[in-house]
């Protein structure tokens, strides 16, 4: 067994926070184990839940769309969530389930090592960026670590929004240009506010949360309670 089939196996049988006691199936992650990019967005939804595999309802099929507009295909990537269960009624993730979640994908992202990582949400861009707004940081190749980070709006918001869907389209159209570069954008201003450790980012847990708003990304597959439910802050 691989080390990353054995990441997988944890992940399905879980239990480190209350999600688990709801799905259907965990979502670990899916695609090529060696991709150069790797797309990191916000929770299974119904769908995602139902298959146990990740970006497979509408946002999925955009993604696809967006993806196919480039020359990829969805086995030329890695794709993984923030969280690896479903929140009940797509609701946004919590603090705590960010944070039981977060080493599973620490673990992706060193066991993949990709050269470009997009964040697709406000919640996976937080975790890289946690200071700034997903309109400020959209479409904006930043340095963490040795990788290059990009990110963009949430494929779900994009299907509500014609706006964010015109970006999203506009922002895939970097990552050729990204992953064909030895040295993406180093000079970015945003580069010092950057975290790059893991206990930097645990500190800037208590960094307020991004002020702009995206639509809550699943619930274009069921209807979602986003709207009374539990709200918290973007962190990591
Ligand atoms: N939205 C996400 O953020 N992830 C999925 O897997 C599906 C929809």
């Amino acid at each position: 067994m691989s080390d990353f089939d054995i990441l997988d196996e944890e992940v399905r049988s879980c239990t480190l926070c209350t999600l688990s006691a709801k799905r259907t199936n965990a979502v670990p992650g899916d695609g090529d184990r060696k991709a150069n990019v790797m797309f990191i967005g916000e929770g299974p939804g119904y769908n995602e839940d139902q298959q146990g595999i990740p970006f497979v309802g509408r946002a999925g099929q955009l993604l696809n769309e967006m993806l196919a507009s480039i020359d990829l295909q969805r086995q030329d990537i890695y794709i993984t969530n923030m969280l690896k269960c479903r929140p009940p009624n797509n609701r946004d993730p919590l603090p705590a389930e960010i944070t039981a979640c977060g080493p599973y994908l620490e673990r992706q992202i060193t066991m993949i090592s990709p050269k470009v990582i997009v964040t697709l949400g406000r919640y996976s861009t937080a975790n890289f960026f946690p200071n700034e707004p997903i309109s400020k940081l959209r479409g904006k190749p930043m340095p963490w670590n040795d990788i290059t980070v990009l990110p963009m709006y949430h494929p779900a918001a994009a299907l509500r929004n014609g706006k964010l869907k015109d970006a999203l389209q506009r922002d895939f159209q970097q990552i050729p240009e990204l992953l064909d570069s030895e040295n993406a954008d180093r000079s970015s201003p945003l580069q010092n506010t950057l975290p790059t450790t893991t206990e930097e980012r645990q500190l800037d847990m208590f960094a307020p949360p991004p002020t702009d708003k995206e639509p809550t990304p699943n619930s274009d597959e069921e209807p979602s309670t986003t709207e009374s439910g539990p709200k918290q802050m973007s962190f990591l």
